[in-house]
């Protein structure tokens, strides 16, 4: 079959770990015959150089116009970029919200697994891992104070700011429904996370995710205030198996979470609509420390060029093999720095690609 990718490389180490993902792509091509054909999009700062703005009309019809979206990561170093001199409204991060709200990515789902081989790139002791960690965080991506009002004013010679955070009924019902029906096919547990001692936000958010779990009585669910999860996230990380919460919350838990799957390098995600149409991309940020060097892991991106493979084009083996050998590399025991332990062989981002391009072959 032929299916079209939009692809944004995005900036930073975005161009280099986008351009891993894609030869693991080539290799499941070949290997099973299917013909993808790709568009490069701009989006972030490298549509800013180019265009004079984070995301054009021209890269929303891309990306409408593909069967799914793998982006790299966007953004730059607040300290040094030029970027960061142009209004909040034009700067790279605008351009990747603007997109998630373009095509409606209301179900942003980072699935957080501890490899075996891993183990040692933890941070956590043997007795609260035990024999492993497998989880998912289901993250609401098109509401709350990412996209609520927001200005800073002054008067008097004083400055204030205001975001505001807001949820209807039916963005929450809708991203309910999403973690339910990913529990039923885990380990049927739902842990929903929010602030409900002070914000009436998450007072409806429980509201309307209890109203919800009572079409799903297989299903255990829990509410955890938001501190709370943080602390248990390493107090006994074993507990969850799937997180639903909003916008912010689930953005800064998938980082925690991260660190227990031995890196940020590992995380993959996939930002779904009620459409076929997808946009893959790892959780990290565009590492403006390492971009360039060959440093950075591109493993979560290549798993979340997986999930499009699984959830985008119905391709179930293709993405089982990128997964395997994902796998078949870390029990050869190759490694990029980010998860480095003693006894491994430490690659950079290129050898990585190669290696699981090749145990695909
Ligand atoms: P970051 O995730 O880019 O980096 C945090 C730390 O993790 C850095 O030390 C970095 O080197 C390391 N790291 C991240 N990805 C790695 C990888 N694949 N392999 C090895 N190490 C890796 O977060 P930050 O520094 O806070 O943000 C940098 C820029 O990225 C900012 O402009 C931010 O807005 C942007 N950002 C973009 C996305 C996205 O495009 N989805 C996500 C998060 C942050
Ligand atoms: C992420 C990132 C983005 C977010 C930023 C870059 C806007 O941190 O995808 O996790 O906060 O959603
Ligand atoms: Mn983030």
């Amino acid at each position: 079959m032929e299916y079209k990718i939009a692809l944004i490389p995005g900036d930073g180490i975005g161009p280099e770990i986008v351009a891993e993902a894609r030869k693991v792509l080539d290799k499941v091509c070949e290997k099973y015959s299917h013909k993808f054909s790709y568009t490069e999009v701009l989006l972030g700062g490298a549509s800013i150089d180019a265009h004079g703005v984070p995301l054009t009309e021209e890269a929303i019809a891309q990306a409408k116009a593909s069967d799914a979206v793998l982006m790299g990561s966007i953004g730059g170093d607040a300290k040094t970029s030029p970027w960061y001199k142009l209004e909040p409204s034009r700067r790279p991060e605008a351009g990747l919200l603007a997109i998630r709200k373009a095509l409606n990515l209301f179900a942003n789902l980072r699935p957080a697994y501890l490899y075996n081989e891993l183990r040692d790139a933890c941070p956590l002791r043997d007795e609260i891992i035990g024999d492993g960690f497998d989880m998912i965080i289901v993250r609401e991506l098109t509401g709350g104070l990412y996209f609520g009002a927001r200005k800073t004013t002054e008067e008097n010679g004083v400055r204030t700011a205001v975001d505001t955070l807001s949820y209807n009924e039916n963005e929450i019902r809708r991203i309910a429904i999403k973690a339910f029906e990913i529990a039923r096919k885990r380990r049927n547990k739902v842990t929903s996370v929010d602030k409900a001692n002070v914000l009436d936000s998450s007072r409806l958010w429980r509201s309307v995710v209890e109203d919800v779990a009572k079409d799903y009585p297989d299903v255990t669910l829990e509410h955890m205030l938001v501190d709370n999860c943080a602390m248990q996230l390493v107090r006994d990380p074993k507990q969850f198996d799937v997180i639903l919460t909003e916008n912010m919350f689930g953005d800064i838990l998938s980082d925690e979470a991260s660190m227990v799957t031995g890196s940020i390098g590992m995380l993959s995600s996939a930002s779904l609509n009620e459409t076929k149409l997808g946009l893959y991309e790892p959780s990290h940020g565009s590492a403006p420390d390492i971009a360039g060097q060959n440093k950075a892991n591109p493993i979560a991106t290549i798993l979340s060029a997986a999930m499009m493979l699984r959830y985008s084009l119905d391709l179930d083996k293709e993405a089982d093999a990128v997964e395997v050998a994902v796998q078949k590399v870390l029990t050869d025991g190759f490694r990029t720095g980010d998860i480095m332990s003693d006894g491994c062989k430490l690659v950079g981002t290129k050898e990585m690609g190669d290696l699981i391009a090749d145990a695909i072959a």
